[in-house]
C-alpha cells in the first residue's frame, strides 16, 4: 500500500453559526488566542507525514490560501530587526509542503466537498480528511494514530470519541464490533440517533483515512432532505463494500463549528499560558 501523504480539508461550509464574522472569513480562520483553527489543523497533518494539503473552498474566498502565503517584505523586516519569534510566526507553511486548491462551487455538504478531490488522490491511495473546526488537544498526534492503524490493514479508518448522552443526537453514531485497544471494527454507523436508540457512546469526529473506493461511492450518495451529501452516508455503504474501522480519541475534543465548543478552546489554550491564566483567575474573581 501506498504511504498516506495526502490530506483534504474542507473548508467550504457557510459557517451559519458565526455570521456575521463568517461573512468574509472561512470559520476555519476564526483563532484560538493567535493561531487559526486551520493552522493548527495543518500541523498536525505535517507532523503525521502529510506531504500534500488539498483545500476545498467556497469559491469566493480567498483568505486561507493568503494566510499561508509568504510575506517576504515583513518577514525581512523581522529578520533585520532580530525578532526571530515573529519570524517564527510568519512562517506558516514548510515551503517543500505543497497545496493545492480546489473550489467546491455550492456547499452541499461535507461529502460532496470531499469528492471534489477525486482527481488528486491515484488508484491504490488513501488520504486523510481532516475537519480543522474540530479543534483536538491530545497527548499523541490524532492523525498520525489514524494513519498507523489504516496502514496496518488498508482499511478505512475514522475517529469517534465517547459523547455525553444529552449530546449524542447530533452525531454519527457506530455501532462497535469487539475493540482491540483503541480501535474496533465498525458494524454500523446511525446518524443522529435518539439517546435511547444510540448504539453505543461512540460519536464520529472530524478526522478520516478514506480509499480511492469513497469516491465512487460518494458519486452515488444521494441528497439527504436539505439537499446535502453527507459523508455519513458515504461511509455506511463503504461499511457494506469495504469495512470501516474507528479509533478511539485519547485526547480532549472541542467544537469550534459551535460558539460554546469555540469559547472553551479559546479558554482551555489560554489557560496553559502563564500570564492569561492569572488573567482569566483574577477577571473571574472579580466578577
Ligand atoms: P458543518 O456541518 O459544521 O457546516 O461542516 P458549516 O456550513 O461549516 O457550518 P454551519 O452549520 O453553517 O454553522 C463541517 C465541515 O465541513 C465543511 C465545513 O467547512 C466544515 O469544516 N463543509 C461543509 C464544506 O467544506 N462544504 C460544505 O458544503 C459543507
Amino acid at each position: 500500500m501506498k504511504k498516506i501523504t495526502k490530506a483534504v480539508f474542507p473548508v467550504g461550509g457557510m459557517g451559519t453559526r458565526f455570521l456575521p464574522a463568517t461573512k468574509s472569513i472561512p470559520k476555519e480562520l476564526l483563532p484560538i488566542i493567535d493561531k487559526p483553527l486551520i493552522q493548527y489543523a495543518v500541523e498536525e497533518a505535517i507532523e503525521a507525514g502529510i506531504e500534500t494539503l488539498i483545500f476545498i473552498t467556497s469559491a469566493s474566498k480567498h483568505a486561507i490560501s493568503d494566510h499561508f502565503d509568504p510575506m517576504p517584505d515583513l518577514r525581512a523586516k523581522f529578520v533585520s530587526q532580530n525578532k526571530q519569534h515573529l519570524v517564527k510566526k510568519l512562517d506558516t507553511l514548510p515551503l517543500e509542503i505543497q497545496r493545492v486548491f480546489i473550489p467546491q462551487g455550492q456547499p452541499l455538504g461535507l461529502g460532496h466537498a470531499v469528492l471534489q478531490a477525486e482527481a488528486m488522490i491515484e488508484d491504490d491511495e488513501m488520504f486523510a480528511v481532516i475537519l480543522a473546526d474540530d479543534f483536538i488537544q491530545a497527548e499523541y498526534n490524532p492523525l498520525r494514530r489514524l494513519i498507523a492503524v489504516a496502514e496496518s490493514n488498508g482499511r478505512a479508518t475514522i475517529s469517534v470519541e465517547a459523547v455525553e448522552r444529552q449530546r449524542i443526537s447530533s452525531y454519527g453514531v457506530i455501532a462497535p464490533g469487539q475493540w482491540q485497544g483503541d480501535h474496533v471494527s465498525v458494524n454500523e454507523i446511525i446518524e443522529k440517533p435518539d439517546a435511547a436508540s444510540a448504539p453505543s457512546e461512540f460519536g464520529v469526529i472530524g478526522r478520516y483515512v478514506l480509499p480511492q473506493s469513497i469516491f465512487a461511492v460518494l458519486s452515488q450518495t444521494q441528497m439527504d432532505k436539505n439537499h446535502e451529501i453527507q459523508l455519513t452516508d458515504a461511509l455506511k455503504e463503504l461499511i457494506q463494500l469495504d469495512g470501516l474501522q474507528a479509533v478511539k480519541l485519547a485526547g480532549q475534543r472541542f467544537d469550534c463549528g459551535s460558539q460554546d465548543g469555540f469559547v472553551l478552546a479559546n479558554l482551555h489554550v489560554a489557560m496553559q499560558d502563564g500570564d492569561l491564566n492569572q488573567k482569566i483567575r483574577s477577571y473571574l474573581t472579580e466578577h
